[in-house]
C-alpha cells in the first residue's frame, strides 16, 4: 500500500467520522499552492476555510513562530506574557469601537464568550432570565459548541443534540420588515454575520445592519458581529462592518487572526468593557504566547494597503472568471459575496451537487469549498497572485466540464 492509502485507511479506522475528507494527504504548502504526499500539486482556493489568509509558509509568520518557540510557549492566564498584551493593544488600536479584548482558541469559543457577555449584561440591567433572549438569523453559522450551535439557525447542525439551551430566537436574514415582530423587549442581544459564510456567502445589506443597530439601541440590547469568517481583511477592509458604516458593541474573530495558528478573540466596546469581571469567564490557552506572536504579524500584514489592494484586484478577477465559467458550462447562475469571500450559485439543474463539483475539482488539482449544497465557495489567501487565480480558474473549468460530462 502507498503511504497515502495507508494513512487514509488509518484515518478511517481511528478518527471519529464527523468529517468527509478527500482521499489525499496534504504535505506542504507555499503561497496558494499545496503538494500532497504523492507530489501532486493543488491550487488553494479554500485557504483552510478562510484561515490561511497569508497563504502557506509566509516567511514572516514562520519567523515569528520560530522566535517565540525558542522563548516561551505558555504561561496560563494566571501570569502575563508580552505577546498577547501587545496583540490586545494592536487589535484595539485597529478597531475604532473596541476598548478591550478577551482571547480564546476558536470561533465557537469567541461566540460562547459573546453569548455569555450578552446574558451577563442583561443580568446587570436587572432583566429576569426570560428577558435575555438572543436573536440570530436563518442561514447563520456560529460554531459547534452547544450554545453556538443553538445560535446557528440551521436545523441540520442541531439535529440530535436536543435539549438545546433556551433563550434563542431566529429571524429571516436581511428582512427589515420582520424586525418589529422579532425584536421585542425581551431581546438582550442580536448576533449576526455581516457576510454569512456557511449559509451560502450572503452579505447583509447595510440597511439591515443599520436597522439592527437602531433597534438594539432602542431596546437596550447589544449588537454582536460575528466576523470570524468575513473579518481580517477578507472583504477589502480589516473588518467587514467598516464598509457598512455600522458599529457593533461586541465582535468575534478567529480563523485568519492566527493565519493558521489557532486563536480566537472577542472585542468589546466601552459600554460592555467591564461586563465580565474577575472570575466570570476564562480558558487555559486563551492568549497563548505562540498564537499571539503569530497573530501580531498576521494582523499587521492583513491590515496593510498592499493586501487590501490585492483583495480588490483578485476579487474582480475571480468574479469575472467564475461568471465566465458559469456561462460556458451552465453550472453557475451567478456569483455573490464581497472581496475574497465569493460564492458561485449552482443552476437549478445542478442543485445539491456542490460536493460532487468539489470532488472533480480536487481531481483537477484545485482545493475549493462549498457553502451548503448549492454554492461553490472561494475563500483563498488574501495574498493570492494573478497567476494562481488564473491557474485555479483553469483547473475549475476542467473540473466543471468533467462534472457536466458526468
Ligand atoms: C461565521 C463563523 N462563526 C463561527 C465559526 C466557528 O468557528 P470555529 O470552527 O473556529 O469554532 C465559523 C466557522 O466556520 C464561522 O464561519
Amino acid at each position: 500500500m502507498s503511504d497515502t492509502a495507508d494513512l487514509v485507511a488509518s484515518a478511517q479506522r481511528h478518527l471519529v467520522p464527523v468529517y468527509r475528507q478527500r482521499e489525499l494527504i496534504l504535505d506542504r504548502g507555499e503561497g496558494s499552492r499545496l503538494w500532497d504526499l504523492d507530489g501532486r500539486d493543488y491550487v488553494d482556493f479554500a485557504g483552510g476555510i478562510a484561515v490561511n489568509a497569508l497563504g502557506h509558509a509566509d516567511p514572516d509568520l514562520v519567523a515569528a513562530l520560530h522566535a517565540q518557540a525558542g522563548k516561551l510557549w505558555h504561561t496560563s492566564n494566571v501570569f502575563y506574557s508580552e505577546p498577547p498584551l501587545r496583540l490586545a493593544e494592536e487589535l484595539v488600536a485597529a478597531t475604532p469601537f473596541a476598548s478591550r479584548v478577551f482571547f480564546c482558541n476558536s470561533g465557537a469559543e469567541a461566540n460562547e464568550a459573546a453569548i455569555k457577555l450578552v446574558r451577563r449584561h442583561a443580568s446587570d440591567q436587572g432583566r429576569p432570565p426570560e428577558r435575555r433572549v438572543i436573536v440570530t438569523f436563518e442561514g447563520s453559522f456560529h460554531g459547534r459548541t452547544l450554545a453556538a450551535v443553538t445560535a446557528t439557525a440551521q436545523p441540520k447542525y442541531q439535529h440530535g443534540y436536543e435539549p438545546l439551551p433556551g433563550g434563542f430566537r431566529y429571524g429571516a436574514f436581511n428582512d427589515i420588515d420582520g424586525l418589529d415582530a422579532l425584536l421585542g423587549d425581551d431581546v438582550a442581544g442580536v448576533l449576526v454575520e455581516p457576510v454569512q459564510g456557511e449559509g451560502g456567502v450572503v452579505p447583509a445589506t447595510p440597511e439591515f445592519l443599520r436597522a439592527l443597530r437602531e433597534r438594539c439601541d432602542a431596546l437596550g440590547a447589544l449588537l454582536v458581529f460575528d466576523e470570524i469568517q468575513c473579518g481580517m481583511g477578507r472583504t477589502g477592509t480589516l473588518w467587514a462592518h467598516e464598509a457598512d458604516g455600522v458599529v457593533p458593541d461586541v465582535m468575534t474573530v478567529a480563523k485568519a487572526l492566527g493565519g493558521g495558528f489557532p486563536i480566537g478573540a472577542m472585542l468589546v466596546g466601552s459600554k460592555v468593557a467591564e461586563t465580565l469581571p474577575f472570575g466570570s469567564h476564562g480558558t487555559t490557552f486563551g492568549g497563548n504566547p505562540l498564537a499571539a506572536a503569530v497573530a501580531r504579524v498576521a494582523l499587521r500584514k492583513l491590515s496593510s494597503r498592499e493586501v487590501a489592494g490585492n483583495v480588490g484586484r483578485q476579487s474582480v478577477a475571480l468574479q469575472v472568471g467564475l461568471e465566465r465559467l458559469g456561462h460556458e458550462t451552465g453550472v453557475f447562475t451567478g456569483v455573490r459575496g464581497r472581496g475574497l469571500m465569493l460564492g458561485a450559485v449552482l443552476a437549478p439543474a445542478y442543485a445539491g451537487k456542490a460536493g460532487a463539483i468539489l470532488d472533480h475539482a480536487a481531481r483537477a488539482g484545485l482545493l475549493v469549498l462549498q457553502a451548503g449544497p448549492d454554492v461553490v465557495r472561494v475563500v483563498p489567501a488574501l495574498t493570492i497572485t494573478s497567476d494562481e487565480v488564473e491557474d485555479g480558474l483553469a483547473r475549475l473549468g476542467e473540473a466543471l466540464r468533467a462534472f457536466v460530462a458526468g
